[in-house]
């Protein structure tokens, strides 16, 4: 089954319980929150209040994004403001098995983000460890970029090592660049949760965006 993630990043942030609301009545299964500090990457969004401030918006999970330098600060705020999963990027922590430890400690899924120049060996010793594995398919920091296709055989790679070490529950997710073409190649290569901001916020038929995402596939 594929999970729907819709990045709030392309949201209304003049209306944005408005928009979290639209996303659970759209078919939505995760809400995405991109957090963003501004130095890990050049863009700055909103920290723990705003996701507190949401969270009575939907019963539906958080998916939060950490786009930040040291990120493992930020975790205890994140619990208390309702988060769910938290994916950090490999390269922000300077210590990946601690931090991911530390989400787990919390009661929560634990997830890794790679940018597109991060080989998947970064992967190799934690992959017991995540419930996650982020494939940015576009450079991080802002909606409404195209998809890079070179993501591709590096889905069908960290599949195939998953299916090798029978580790079927963690998710392959995709972030960027997702439409209803994108998504069934990433679908094809092996991702089951697809993230999407623009394909869907900027839709004049959200609901039909959904349905597109989850319904597509390579003919
Ligand atoms: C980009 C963010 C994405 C972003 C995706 O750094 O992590 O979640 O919102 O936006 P689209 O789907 O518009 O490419
Ligand atoms: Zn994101």
């Amino acid at each position: 089954m594929t999970i729907v993630a819709p990045s709030i990043l392309s949201a209304d942030f003049a209306r944005l319980g408005e928009d979290v609301r639209t996303a659970e009545r759209i078919g939505a299964d995760w809400i995405h929150i991109d957090i963003m500090d501004g130095q890990y990457v050049p863009n700055l969004t909103f920290g723990p209040p705003i996701v507190a401030a949401i969270r009575s918006c939907t019963s539906l999970p958080f998916d939060v994004h950490l786009m930040v330098n040291t990120p493992e600060k930020l975790l205890d705020d994140l619990k208390r403001a309702g988060a769910d999963r938290i994916t950090v990027h490999a390269e922000a922590c300077l210590h990946l098995h601690r931090t991911i430890h530390a989400i787990r400690e919390l009661g929560l899924k634990a997830g890794v983000a790679l940018n597109p120049h991060t080989p998947l060996s970064v992967l190799d010793y934690v992959l017991e460890d995540i419930d996650l594995a982020l494939i940015m398919t576009v450079n991080p920091g802002f909606g409404g970029q195209s998809f890079i296709p070179a993501m591709l055989p590096k889905i069908r790679e960290l599949r195939s090592r998953l299916d090798a070490k029978g580790l079927t529950d963690v998710h392959i997710e995709v972030d960027g660049g997702i439409n209803a073409e994108t998504a069934a190649l990433v679908k094809q290569a092996g991702a089951n949760a697809l993230v999407a901001g623009n394909y869907i916020y900027g839709s004049d038929d959200p609901l039909a965006a959904v349905a597109s995402l989850r319904s597509a596939s390579v003919e």
